[in-house]
């Protein structure tokens, strides 16, 4: 059976670990600096990436960058991962779930637009299934974009210029995302915030000062234990060439796909030459899922449910609920890095 999740490892990842082990430095140093360099290099983005721990993390810092508050509201999508949401529950935000597009799951900006309000904070757009929000759309009403770009690496566009981003990025090193540095994630964001970045990942300590600055600087803002070490870089820089020739397997699977799947109870997703395809994600009829799921596992792909919407969670109760009408539509995906497949429903707890 083909599994819907693979960790890819490069041969060379343990080698470097162990010279890092070996080192007898193996917390934020030299190789943390190389990964950034390097990951500038194959992403191509705007501003030099700031390395943290995980993309949960980077959301965090992005919010702790433009100073949300309890009770500020924060706009976002029911259609991820929980950890896209974890960072605004946790300040005390109030959160309000704006609706998907019912065939790519990505947030609808006219949906958004309709609840922004003067206590909106922050909009949160998720790259669902490596495919970029519309944040041209999302960008348009001057309230900082967060963009989860969690399931996205877009080292196989030639021309990243052209992208329309969000203010600040965030992605995943997680052990199944196309780049893997164990854990991780960095964060993308304008160039005057990225000092203040630097600093808020460790505790709100400057450690480019080459004085002893764990006993000689003030902390005048309180940061977080965010940062990444020797070892977990070690391991995205060995797994850089893996993950653009992960990506280039996923967009050839996902092109066969969309050219050999013909079925009227399946609506697949159009290509889209700028999208990743981390996951392959379709929408089938509700009653249809089960049989789906048994037929791909007839063939060998693995197949079953991922992602639970956010709003129906106990913990997300006390907000209001997506009511709007595409996020009640049957919802499913499928996935694959190497025909790997997933769906879910979106209506049933998984
Ligand atoms: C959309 C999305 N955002 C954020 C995350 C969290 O990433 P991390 O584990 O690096 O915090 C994930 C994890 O799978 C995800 O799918």
């Amino acid at each position: 059976m083909i599994p819907l999740f693979k960790v890819r490892m490069s041969d060379r990842a343990s080698e470097d670990v162990a010279q890092v082990l070996a080192s007898g430095f193996i917390g934020q140093g030299t190789v943390v600096d190389q990964f950034e360099d390097q990951l500038w290099v194959a992403l191509g983005t705007r501003t030099k990436p700031v390395t943290v721990n995980s993309c949960t993390a980077a959301i965090d810092l992005a919010l702790e960058l433009i100073n949300l508050q309890p009770g500020d509201e924060v706009i976002t999508t029911p259609q991820t991962c929980f950890a896209t949401n974890v960072g605004p529950i946790h300040r005390g935000a109030v959160i309000k779930w704006a609706d998907i597009d019912p065939f790519t799951g990505l947030i609808d900006p006219i949906s958004v637009k309709k609840l922004i309000t003067p206590k909106t904070k922050a909009i949160i757009g998720v790259n669902w299934a490596g495919k970029f929000c519309d944040y041209a759309a999302l960008k348009k009403h001057g309230i900082p974009v967060i963009e989860d770009a969690a399931h996205s690496w877009e080292s196989f566009i030639e021309d990243k210029n052209s992208l329309d981003r969000g203010d600040y990025i965030c992605y995943s090193f997680q052990a199944i995302k196309f780049l893997t540095a164990g854990d991780g994630g960095i964060l993308v964001c304008p160039k005057k915030d990225i000092p203040v970045a630097k600093m808020l990942r460790w505790y709100g300590l400057d450690r480019t000062k080459n004085e002893s600055f764990r006993c000689t600087q003030n902390i005048t803002r309180a940061g977080f234990k965010y940062h990444m070490n020797n070892i977990n870089a070690a391991i995205g820089i060995a797994n850089i060439p893996e993950a653009a020739e992960s990506v280039i397997k996923a967009r050839e699977n996902s092109a066969f796909y969309i050219k050999h799947v013909h079925n009227k109870n399946y609506i697949l997703p159009q290509w889209d030459e700028k999208h990743s395809y981390w996951l392959f994600s379709m929408h089938i009829l509700q009653n249809k899922r089960d049989q789906f799921v048994r037929y791909m596992r007839e063939f060998g792909v693995e197949a079953s449910p991922v992602h639970f919407r956010n709003d129906q969670y106990d913990c997300t109760a006390q907000y209001s609920p997506c009511r709007t009408p595409c996020c009640q539509r049957t919802f499913q995906h499928t996935h694959h890095e190497q025909h790997h497949c997933f769906l879910r429903p979106i209506r049933s707890r998984p």
